[in-house]
Order: C-alpha cells, then sequence, then structure tokens
C-alpha cells in the first residue's frame, strides 16, 4: 500500500483525504491518503519524516505551499512561476518533486465542468496574494484576450502583473481602479471571506451574462457569491469543483490515472463525502 497524506494547519477539515479515498476506489488502486498537522516551526522536518516512513507523495496546503516552494529544488515550470507547491512526489531515489496543480484545477472546473470558453474573453482575477499567483500562468495559458489583475493595494497587483507580462495580456490596478471596464468572467482569489466579506468591487465591472467564481467555497454561498447572484450573474460557482479537480491533477501525477472527478464533485456538494 502506497503511503500519501495531505500537510496543512489547521487540517480536521481538509477534504482531501475523502476526495483520495473515492479516487482510489474508484480507480482501484491500493494506496492510503492521511491527514498531517504540520509543525508552523518545522515544515521540513515533517516533510522528512514522511518521507523516512516511506510516504510516496503529498498534497500542501495552508500555509505551507510557500514554504514548500522554498523547500525543493526540483519544481515545475508552473510551481516556480506560482511560488508555491500544492503537490508533492516523492521518486523512488527519494529525491522530492514540486508541482502545482491549483491552476490547472480552476481551468478544468470552468472549462470541462461548467463549459466556460476562455480565448477571447476579459477576465478579472481579484487579490494580489498566494492564491492568485497559483492560478496566473494557466489562466494566461487558455488563450483570454485580458486579464485583470485588481487589488485592495494596488501596488501587488502592478507588480505581479509586471512580473507575469511576457506570459500574455495582464493588467494590474486597485480596486477602486475599475472604472470602466466590464468583464465576462470575475474570479475571486482574496481571503476576504474568510472574514465573511465579499472585496468591493463595483457593480458595472460584470458584463451581461457575465460568470463569478468563487476560489472559496462553504457549505452556504459565499459572500462573493451573494454578490454575483445580486447582480444578475449568469452563473454562479464556488470553489468545490476547483478542490475536486486539483486533487484530480495530484492524483494523475501520482497514479498516472485521471479520476472521473464528476461523482466526487456530486458526493461532496450532497453531504455524502
Ligand atoms: P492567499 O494566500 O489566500 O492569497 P494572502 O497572500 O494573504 O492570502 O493574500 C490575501 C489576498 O486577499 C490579498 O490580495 C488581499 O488584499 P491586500 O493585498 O490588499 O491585503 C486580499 N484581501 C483580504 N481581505 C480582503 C478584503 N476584505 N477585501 C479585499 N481584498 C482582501
Amino acid at each position: 500500500t502506497d503511503r500519501y497524506a495531505v500537510i496543512g494547519n489547521p487540517i480536521a477539515h481538509s477534504k482531501s483525504p475523502a476526495i483520495h479515498a473515492a479516487f482510489a476506489h474508484q480507480t482501484e488502486q491500493d494506496m492510503d491518503y492521511g491527514r498531517i498537522l504540520g509543525d508552523p516551526d518545522d515544515f521540513a522536518g515533517d516533510v522528512r519524516a514522511f518521507v523516512a516512513a516511506g510516504g510516496r507523495g503529498l498534497n500542501v496546503t495552508v500555509p505551507f505551499k510557500e514554504r514548500a516552494w522554498e523547500l525543493l529544488d526540483d519544481l515545475s515550470d508552473r510551481a516556480r512561476a506560482a511560488r508555491a507547491v500544492n503537490t508533492l512526489m516523492v521518486s523512488d531515489g527519494g529525491i522530492l518533486h514540486g508541482d502545482n496543480t491549483d491552476g490547472i484545477g480552476l481551468i478544468r472546473d470552468l472549462a470541462e465542468n461548467q463549459g466556460f470558453s476562455f480565448p477571447g474573453r476579459s477576465v478579472l482575477l481579484v487579490g494580489a496574494g498566494g492564491a492568485a499567483r497559483g492560478v496566473l500562468v494557466p489562466l494566461l495559458e487558455t488563450g483570454v484576450a485580458a486579464l485583470t489583475i485588481a487589488n485592495r493595494t494596488a501596488d501587488k497587483a502592478h507588480a505581479l502583473a509586471d512580473a507575469m507580462r511576457a506570459m500574455g495580456p495582464v493588467s494590474g490596478c486597485g480596486l477602486n481602479q475599475l472604472w470602466d471596464q466590464r468583464f465576462d468572467l470575475i474570479i475571486n482569489a482574496t481571503s476576504s471571506g474568510l472574514h465573511g466579506a465579499s472585496p468591493s468591487l463595483p457593480s458595472h465591472c460584470l458584463a451581461e451574462r457575465g460568470w463569478v467564481y468563487d476560489m472559496y467555497y462553504a457549505d452556504t454561498p459565499t459572500p462573493f457569491c451573494r454578490w454575483g447572484q445580486e447582480r444578475g450573474a449568469r452563473r454562479v460557482l464556488d470553489g468545490l469543483g476547483m478542490l475536486v479537480e486539483q486533487a484530480a491533477e495530484s492524483f494523475l501525477l501520482w497514479r498516472g490515472l485521471r479520476p472521473d472527478t464528476v461523482p466526487v464533485i456530486k458526493a461532496l456538494r450532497e453531504g455524502q463525502l
């Protein structure tokens, strides 16, 4: 039985063990997926202990994604650009590889599960922290016409856009500088929902029939999803699909198989997982 786990702090509420158990059952993989409460002062020690005990792979979550990026020498291009690692693989020689499946998880949920067509669209990404950085490169690779990063602290949005300039049509601004722009898709990558708030966006910036996507999810509609509903968004989505899709991409990296995510998303939505 190959051992995997998710490491974070806190970790008790993580859905990852249930998601990966469902994937393993579905694809008949002999694997065990646990959870590790990481030590904020010794993430490297926790990883070393897991590998020494024969662990094959880890998912890394809050607050360790950036620390995992610092720790690993061998990184995928997308993890390097994101400056964050959410998936760690242990090769047979005990070498650690870091990758990041958050961005591709977001794109797959929107494009495959929900049918959003990215090419030619104008997209607004709200937030300029780790969550936003993690999805930027995959978003630019979809063929969007324009990607605007808007952040409460405008300087951080400008810096992030400058760093990504070579990757595609990206610009940065403050939340209060979205004067006359309208977007086909607005993605919330801020942590404001954790404080029960929605980033304050001018109502006009959602195009008619525009979509709204909150990278976070909760059992009840998030403040940002409520904002979208109140403004008549064509589709209002939370991050549950992204959570399952990023897990499926990690599973693919580890096991070489892509699980069917649809039944797992449905089971989670219905509270059965
Ligand atoms: P994460 O790793 O979750 O992205 P982070 O790196 O601390 O966390 O970034 C948090 C992001 O949420 C930032 O973009 C932050 O805006 P600032 O850079 O201006 O601080 C944004 N954020 C948090 N609370 C917010 C709120 N109430 N309204 C708008 N933006 C908020």
